[in-house]
């Protein structure tokens, strides 16, 4: 059975924070759904860790329809968010409810993430409205890199801290069953978390959130040049992978790949018309 609204809901009643992790293709996400991961992002940080971007700007509708689909083939547990790309929700509502309905209808995901706090109060409602699941997101918001000029931690000051707590309260009003706080001061993030009645869910903002969401990459070690320090690594995939490569490449050059074991054979003689092939083996 799918992980449903109700079952996070639960999930906050009981006070048993909540684990989501990214996935963006077909064998990561039924890893973590056999893992027992509850919610599964399909970040928009795909543009960096699948596609090689300097930032979440050129992911498209296209490419979030294509990966999520792939990821709710992977899973018959988890909840599904979708990220909502840059630009695909911030132009007017009818742009935010036309992708949002393809995250769903195409791409099969049960609920969407957008980016921003007062500006998209007005977003989050029509798409609740509509009977979209809505999970806001705070902090630090990667679409907005360069107005933001680079990845630091946010709302350090008073003022930003209390627009922040405010963006909070008007989100969760608006309607969205949950909020990503992203690199912000674990104090600020425990006093967000103590106000709403919906999730809190924290990258980068201390242990007192409802849930902890990290990327697929800095959690297993697939981050080849950078883990961000709010990140910890569980696993060194990306060595085991590189020295799996390496031993597979020694073999093929020294002729030790492929043995018997992995060769299939003729059962009897065939005719080519030129010549005629004997089988190896008997
Ligand atoms: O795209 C992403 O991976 C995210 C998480 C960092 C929350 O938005």
């Amino acid at each position: 059975m799918r992980t449903t609204l109700r079952d996070v809901r639960r999930l906050l009643d009981s006070s048993e924070p909540i684990p989501m992790v990214t996935a963006y293709d077909y064998t990561s996400a039924l890893l973590a759904d056999r893992a027992g991961i509850p919610m599964i992002l399909v970040g928009d940080s795909m543009a960096q860790t699948m596609l090689g971007f300097e930032d979440t700007l050129p992911v498209t509708v296209d490419d979030m329809v294509r990966h999520t689909a792939a990821v709710v083939r992977g899973t018959s547990r988890a909840f599904v968010v979708a990220d909502m790309p840059f630009m695909s929700y911030q132009a007017s509502l009818s742009d935010a409810l036309r992708n949002a309905g393809r995250l769903l209808k195409e791409g099969g995901a049960q609920a969407v993430k957008l980016e921003g706090g007062a500006s998209m109060v007005e977003t989050v409602r029509a798409l609740v409205g509509s009977g979209v699941a809505v999970m806001a997101h705070l902090g630090l918001t990667p679409q907005s890199v360069h107005q933001l000029g680079g990845y630091g931690v946010q709302a350090r000051t008073a003022a930003a801290a209390r627009t922040l707590l405010d963006d909070a309260r008007a989100l969760e009003e608006a309607g969205a069953f949950a909020l990503v706080l992203e690199l912000v001061p674990a104090e600020l993030a425990a006093e967000v978390t103590e106000e709403l009645s919906i999730p809190t869910i924290g990258i980068g903002a201390g242990e007192a959130c409802d849930g902890q969401v990290q990327v697929w990459h800095d959690l297993l070690g697939l981050s080849v040049d950078f883990t961000p320090r709010h990140a910890k690594r569980y696993a060194e995939v990306g060595t085991v992978v590189r020295e799996a490569l390496e031993r597979w490449a020694e073999d093929v050059r020294e002729r030790r790949f492929p043995t018997d074991q992995q060769t299939s054979h003729l059962t009897e003689r065939i005719d080519l018309g030129t010549k005629t092939l004997e089988p190896d083996r008997e």
